[in-house]
């Protein structure tokens, strides 16, 4: 879908469908007030009658209303007056996109500057609209042989701007950015895993390379990871037919300045490898590459708005599968950073290959490294599906991604990372255990990388039970946390200057 901005009033505006906003009990929105105005009374008089009165959500289509250009004006209930919540807003907007999407409009324009949620600028309204809009019409068709579309497709939307056209137009362009960052990365984990490999996410990150002359990709194949002595990455690809692919995407836009890097894991699917996962709800593990899925979708979501910063992303792609060479719970592997592994759970493989990958990610001298991985099923007990979990080993990094994420709507929640839990990864055998026993799961997992990750300021955002729906109607992925990542990210240009 297209996005515009218009200044047209509500009743001169030529589109398919003006959307107006309907406050509790009836009250009509400023735009409505002229509207009614120039239809000589008729909006007043529909409401007079009850058929809405304006709860979030609700919506009343009127048709060739006398004084209004366009032949359609959509009423939507926007709440109280005074102010509505992010929720509130979200449910309004799909209200609408559903309203239009099942009706023969191919185009409408939204008048919805004057609602006020939660304080939060035209801007946010506008781009918040636009990756709501593309998550509702968002379609999974890659593996469908007769993809069911909807006939009359919403082609062009757009957003009324009293005075502030070119902040709204730099906001459609970021809502449009993030939203196909969203889209590559929900794609990316919806294909099954069959499909989608470590070889067909390397091939994804060159064809990035080639649409974008700013982003520069380079692959390692297993023979280059041995000699840089990753044999804690390599031991998880061991038990695959699949061989593993180190992918490294350069964005650069920020001159000489040092780089953010993005470690996202990919790990294709997790069966569990020796310590094998049970079959119910198994096929969710092709999700496991959910990490790597967003930082290609913020990656190509930066490329897209020409951000001026310098990006790196790092993905680890391998899968874990039971095979006859696979690890074996007991196996001792060294790391690339020289430190030995006692893997005593198989199924804890994502730290196993981010280990090397955040250790490789020194060679590039960055200035924050935030790695972004399916990490730990504990975090679902923790944190449920709403929230991300966030650690860090510097509070004014994680501070700045929980800002980006209360910023974006995509949010996080800080766990500890103190000392304490360090000593639940002793080993006798090796430097150190790759699980940490029953209690604090994702924070123990957050540990065990932390050894990794003394040489940089560093972040880990633990998307387990944020990457994608689970079960029945809604599987699929949510295109989560890009919409954090870019907002951190221009968040950080913007601090610059
Ligand atoms: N990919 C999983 C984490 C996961 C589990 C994500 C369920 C989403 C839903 C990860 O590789 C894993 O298996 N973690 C284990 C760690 C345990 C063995 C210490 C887990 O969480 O059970
Ligand atoms: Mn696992
Ligand atoms: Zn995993």
């Amino acid at each position: 879908m297209q996005y515009f901005v218009t200044t047209s009033t509500a009743a001169t505006e030529r589109t398919d469908c003006v959307v107006i906003a309907i406050f509790e009990q009836g009250l009509l929105s400023p735009t409505a007030s002229a509207l009614n105005d120039s239809a000589n009374g008729r909006v007043q008089a529909i409401l007079d009658r009850g058929d809405i009165t304006g709860k979030v959500g609700q919506t009343l289509l009127l048709q060739d209303i006398d004084g209004v250009t366009s032949p359609r004006i959509l009423l939507v209930g926007c709440g109280k007056q005074e102010g509505i919540k992010e929720t509130d807003f979200n449910t309004l907007i799909t209200a609408i996109i559903k309203t239009l999407d099942s009706s023969a409009a191919t185009e409408a324009t939204l008048y919805l500057s004057e609602l006020n949620v939660s304080a939060r600028p035209a801007q946010w309204l506008v781009s918040q609209a636009i990756m709501t809009a593309e998550s509702i019409l968002y379609q999974y068709t890659a593996t469908k042989s007769d993809p069911k579309l909807t006939e009359s497709p919403i082609e062009r939307l757009s957003f009324f701007a009293d005075n502030n056209e070119p902040e709204l137009k730099q906001a459609t362009e970021n809502g449009l950015a993030i939203a196909q960052g969203m889209r590559l990365a929900k794609d990316l984990g919806n294909l099954p895993g069959n499909v989608c490999t470590p070889s067909y996410l390397a091939q994804q990150a060159e064809d990035i390379g080639q649409q974008f002359s700013a982003v520069t990709t380079t692959i390692l194949d297993e023979d280059e990871m041995e000699s840089l002595g990753m044999g804690s990455l390599l031991s998880v690809s061991r038990g695959s037919r699949q061989p593993a692919k180190l992918i490294t995407m350069n964005y650069q836009g920020g001159g000489d300045e040092k780089p953010v890097v993005l470690v996202g894991k990919g790990l294709t699917f997790d069966a569990g490898g020796i310590s094998l996962k049970p079959a119910a709800g198994m096929d969710e593990m092709k999700y496991d590459m959910c990490g790597s899925a967003s930082v290609f979708g913020t990656m190509i979501a930066i490329a897209e708005l020409n951000l001026p910063i310098n990006v790196i992303g790092v993905v680890p792609s391998s899968e874990n599968m039971p095979d006859g060479d696979a690890n074996k719970p007991g196996d001792i592997v060294t790391s690339m950073a020289g430190k030995t592994i006692e893997i005593l759970n198989t199924d804890a493989e994502g730290r196993l290959i981010l280990c090397d990958a955040l250790t490789y990610s020194e060679r590039f001298d960055p200035a924050v490294v935030i790695d972004i991985a399916t990490l730990t099923g504990a975090i679902i007990v923790a944190l449920g599906s709403k929230t991300t979990g966030l650690m860090a080993n510097d509070q004014q990094l994680a501070d700045d991604l929980l800002q980006a994420g209360q910023d974006s709507y995509d949010k996080a929640w800080q766990l500890p990372l103190w000392d304490e839990y360090q000593e639940q990864l002793d080993s006798n055998f090796a430097d150190i255990a790759n699980i940490g026993g029953k209690e604090a799961g994702s924070v123990t997992a957050a540990c065990f990388l932390s050894r990794f990750t003394e040489k940089f300021t560093w972040a880990h955002l633990d998307i387990a039970g944020t990457a994608w729906k689970s079960g029945g109607k809604d599987k699929g992925a949510t295109g989560r946390p890009v919409p954090m990542l870019v907002q951190y990210l221009m968040n950080r240009i913007a601090d610059k200057s």
